[in-house]
């Protein structure tokens, strides 16, 4: 029986993070997000998280799962071998709202700071823009994005450079600045040519690691950060 150690936190009552333990009916093959409902429907109806797909779609119940960050609903118990304990945090260097729960305005901002929409090109055609596969090949990996904030919680450059505008904006500025039918890639790409754009990346890969949705993050970066010396911006 796997026991579970979760972060509580409660800004209205606390002043610090606590842990509480709990035990859990388990099979090694029972998620980590069906023991933390188990825990909430059975045992402690005050602890907080999120959770909606239950399906790794939604990215909204990534945490920290024995130090490392993942969604509960695609990790096992088995994933964590003969541990007797597992540990849950939530995302760090976001802010907690209570418990397991983090507040996301943060990230999405710095997501909203990449536009992430598309341009109208200068001369748009008359009716809908196509995109040939081949076209559509070059993003088909960053649109697996589900904001699940894994890759900025555990990139470390963030803890030492919050400025740093972190590996998912940088997925979502990827996404539109190849999409083939944006009229903006020369903005976009002085945007990610900006002090706290793509250089504040130190290629740790922390990011690639950890994403649920298996984007190459890093390798995506160092693809703009070329882009950038080709067209010889400042
Ligand atoms: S590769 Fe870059 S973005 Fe990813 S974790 Fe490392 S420093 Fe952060
Ligand atoms: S790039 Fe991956 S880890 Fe980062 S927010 Fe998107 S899905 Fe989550
Ligand atoms: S609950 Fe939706 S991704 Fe895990």
């Amino acid at each position: 029986m796997p026991r579970f150690r979760i972060a509580r936190f409660d800004p209205e009552s606390d002043k610090e993070t606590w842990y509480k333990t709990y035990e859990v009916e388990a099979m090694p093959r029972d998620r980590i997000l069906d023991c933390l409902n188990r825990i909430k429907w059975e045992q402690d109806g005050t602890l907080g998280y999120r959770m909606s797909c239950a399906h790794g779609v939604c990215g909204s119940d990534g945490m920290r799962i024995n130090g490392v960050c993942a969604l509960a609903c695609q990790k096992l118990v088995k994933d964590y071998g003969d541990a007797e304990e597992i540990t849950l945090e939530p995302l760090p260097f976001f802010t907690v709202r209570k418990d397991l729960i983090v507040d996301m305005d943060d990230f999405l901002e710095r997501i909203g700071s990449m536009s992430p929409y598309l341009v109208r090109a200068k001369n748009p055609p008359e009716k809908e823009s196509l995109q040939s596969p081949e076209e559509h090949r070059k993003v088909q990996d960053v649109i697996r994005c589900i904001l699940c904030g894994c890759c900025t919680s555990a990139c470390p450059v963030m803890r030492e450079n919050p400025d740093y505008v972190g590996p998912a904006a940088l997925v979502w500025a990827y996404r539109y600045l190849y999409d083939s039918r944006d009229g903006d890639f020369l903005k976009r790409l002085e945007k990610l040519n900006e002090p706290d754009g793509v250089w504040p990346c130190e290629n740790f890969f922390e990011c690639t690691r950890v994403c649920p949705k298996e984007i190459p993050v890093t390798k995506s970066i160092n693809f703009m950060k070329r882009e950038i010396k080709k067209h010889e911006l400042p």
